[in-house]
C-alpha cells in the first residue's frame, strides 16, 4: 500500500514517528528532490531529536522550494527552541515576507524578538497577530504581559540611572483600579545582583538549554524577573482568597509577588504580610550571588518593596527560616511558594504550619517539582490539592482548606 505525504504529517502528529519517516523516505527513494517530503522528513529527524540533522534537512527543503513560508517558519520554530534566537527571528522574518498574513508567524517572531529584548518590534508583531486572529485570546495575554514588562523595566532601569524609587504606572485595567508600583534602589540591586549571579552561573544554565534567557545584553536585565514575577502573579490570581488579611510567602525572594498581591487587595484591605526567608546561606541563588560578591539580604529588600507600595511597618513580619516556629504564632488566608518549598526542599519542613495555621476556606499556593512526585506527593499530606498549572519542572498546586 502506497502512502502520502499526508499520511506521514498525520503518523506525525499522532507521534508515530517511524511510520511517518517511513513513509518519507519511500517518497524520497523515487522522488529525492520532492521538496515537500524532504521537509516532512526535516521533521522527523527533529522529533527524533536528531537536531543537527532536521536543520540540514530543512534547509534543503528550502533550496527546494524557497517560496515556502511554512518552511522558514518551522525551522524558525526549531532554532528557537534550540536556543539559537537570532537565526530564529531571521528564518521568521523570511516566513513572514512570504506570507505576510500570517498571524502565528508574526506571534512567533515577537517571541523570539522579545527574548533577545527587542520589546518594540516584538510588541508590534503581537499586534499584528492579533490583528490577523482577533479570535486567539492568547495573543492579548501576550500583549498585556509584554506591556507590563515594558512598564517594569523602563522603572527600573529609571530607578537604576537616578538611584530613586521608581514609580510604575500599571493602569486600571489589572487590578480592577488604579495601581502604580513602587520600585525602591534595594529592589534594583537584588534584581541586578540576580542577573550577575545569573551570569556567574551561565554556563550551568546553559547546559539546560536556556543561554537565550540570560544573554548578555547589558548589565541588566529586569524584564525576565519582571515577565516572570508577573506571569507568576497571573497564573494564580483566579485563585486567590477574595480577601485575605493574613498573607505568608515561603521563600519570598526579594518580595516581587507579595509587592503585586499588595495592588490585587489594594489599599482597602489592610493585609498582614508574613515572609519567611533564609537570613543567608553560602551559596545559595538569592543570598551570595557571586563567590565573592556581597551577601543579599532578601528579606530586607522584599520589607524595603512592600514599604515603597504602602504597608505599614507593622503589617510586615520578617521570619528567618531558622526561626521558622515563629510562623505558628498566627494565621493566614494565603499561603503561597513559588518555586520554593516543595520544589527546593521537603515538604516536611512547613506543612506543620499548614495544616495548623491555614484558616478554614484559606488557601495554599505551591509548586511541586516534579522530580519529587509533582501533585500526586503533595496529595499524601492535602488529599484536595488539585493542579492549577503544569510548567516545565513543576506542577503548580492549589489547596483549599475545608470548613469556611
Ligand atoms: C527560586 S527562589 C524563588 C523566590 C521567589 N519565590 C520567586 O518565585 O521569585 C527560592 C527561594 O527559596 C528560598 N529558600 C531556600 N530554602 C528555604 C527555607 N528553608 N525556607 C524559606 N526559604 C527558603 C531561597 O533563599 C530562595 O529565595
Amino acid at each position: 500500500m502506497t502512502h502520502s505525504l499526508e499520511d506521514a504529517m498525520t503518523a506525525l502528529r499522532a507521534g508515530d514517528v517511524s511510520h511517518a519517516g517511513d513513509i518519507c523516505d519511500g517518497i524520497l527513494a523515487q522522488t529525492p528532490d520532492d521538496p515537500r517530503a524532504t521537509y516532512v522528513s526535516g521533521l522527523v529527524k527533529y522529533q527524533k531529536n536528531e537536531i543537527r540533522p532536521a536543520i540540514e534537512t530543512l534547509v534543503r527543503a528550502i533550496t527546494l522550494d524557497p517560496t515556502s513560508a511554512e518552511y522558514h517558519r518551522s525551522l524558525g520554530s526549531i532554532f528557537k527552541n534550540t536556543g539559537a534566537t537570532e537565526n530564529a527571528v531571521q528564518f521568521f522574518e523570511q516566513a513572514r515576507l512570504r506570507d505576510p498574513d500570517d498571524a502565528r508567524t508574526h506571534v512567533l517572531l515577537a517571541d523570539a524578538l522579545k527574548e533577545l529584548g527587542d520589546f518594540d518590534r516584538a510588541l508590534a508583531h503581537y499586534h499584528q497577530g492579533h490583528h490577523l486572529n482577533p479570535d486567539d485570546p492568547e495573543t492579548l495575554g501576550h500583549i498585556d504581559k509584554l506591556e507590563m514588562v515594558i512598564d517594569l523595566s523602563r522603572a527600573l532601569l529609571e530607578a537604576r540611572e537616578t538611584g530613586a524609587t521608581a514609580i510604575c504606572d500599571i493602569g486600571s485595567s489589572r487590578f480592577g483600579h488604579p495601581a502604580s508600583l513602587h520600585l525602591p534602589q534595594s529592589s534594583i540591586d537584588f534584581v541586578q545582583a540576580y542577573k550577575s549571579n545569573l551570569d556567574a552561573r551561565a554556563n550551568a544554565y546553559n547546559a539546560v538549554g536556556l543561554k537565550g534567557a540570560f544573554g548578555d545584553q547589558g548589565a541588566i536585565m529586569p524584564h525576565y524577573v519582571a515577565e516572570w514575577i508577573y506571569d507568576d502573579y497571573l497564573s494564580i490570581r483566579d485563585h486567590l482568597p477574595h480577601r485575605a488579611d493574613g498573607v505568608l510567602d515561603i521563600g519570598c525572594g526579594f518580595g516581587g509577588l507579595v509587592a503585586l498581591l499588595q495592588l490585587h487587595y489594594g489599599p482597602a484591605q489592610a493585609t498582614q504580610f508574613y515572609l519567611v526567608e533564609q537570613a543567608e546561606i553560602p551559596g545559595a541563588e538569592f543570598s551570595r550571588p557571586t563567590p565573592n560578591a556581597p551577601s543579599l539580604d532578601p528579606l530586607g529588600c522584599a520589607r524595603d518593596l512592600l514599604l515603597a507600595n504602602g504597608v505599614a511597618e507593622d503589617h510586615i513580619h520578617r521570619v528567618a527560616s531558622d526561626h521558622a516556629a515563629a510562623l505558628s504564632d498566627f494565621d493566614y488566608d494565603l499561603i503561597i511558594s513559588i518555586r520554593s518549598w516543595c520544589y527546593l526542599y521537603p515538604i516536611e519542613t512547613y506543612i506543620g504550619v499548614v495544616h495548623g495555621r491555614l484558616r478554614p476556606g484559606g488557601r495554599l499556593v505551591v509548586d511541586v517539582n516534579k522530580s519529587i512526585g509533582g501533585l500526586a506527593a503533595l496529595q499524601e499530606h492535602l488529599p484536595d490539592a488539585r493542579l492549577i498549572s503544569n510548567r516545565q519542572d513543576l506542577e503548580r498546586c492549589l489547596y483549599v482548606k475545608p470548613g469556611a
